[in-house]
């Protein structure tokens, strides 16, 4: 054995638990040039991140503490059977609904109109 052997096993292994773990971490967060976001889609994001993230995942299909979001204008009707279209997403976003807080006086009319182009992209 060289006397070099033991190092080498250890970084080996460092870097075999290093791999485990970020295997274990959530998707890296993508930038939004990655996710071909336009300026008010991008600014949309930053609402969402702000406002909603913490009980709705974007891109998992996993919930949170809310149902999650992705692709939630892909299909007719939401989780909650409701249509999906611009009106009635934007009628929970203001006015709130049963464990969903209202966002009525919280965000500007321009911050909802960014926060609607983004959940298009979803
Ligand atoms: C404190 C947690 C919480 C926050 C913050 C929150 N929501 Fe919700 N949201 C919920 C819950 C819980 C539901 C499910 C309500 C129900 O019982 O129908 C929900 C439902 C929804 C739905 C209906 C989804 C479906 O498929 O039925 C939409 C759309 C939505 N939220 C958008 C948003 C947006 C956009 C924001 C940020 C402005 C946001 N929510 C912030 C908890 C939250």
């Amino acid at each position: 054995m060289t006397p070099h052997r033991p190092r080498l096993v250890l970084i080996v292994a460092l870097s075999l638990i290093a791999i485990l773990f970020s295997a274990c971490d959530v998707e890296p967060r993508k930038t939004d040039a990655e996710l071909g976001l336009n300026p008010q889609q991008a600014a949309g994001r930053r609402v969402y991140d702000a406002h909603c993230a913490d009980c709705h995942f974007a891109y998992s299909k996993s919930n949170l503490k809310g149902p999650s979001l992705n692709g939630l204008f892909k299909k007719p009707f939401m989780k909650n059977g409701m249509p999906a279209n611009d009106d009635r997403v934007t009628d929970i976003i203001v006015l709130g609904r049963s464990k969903m807080p209202a966002f009525q006086n919280k965000l500007t009319q321009q911050q909802l109109n960014d926060l609607m182009a983004y959940l298009h992209t979803l």
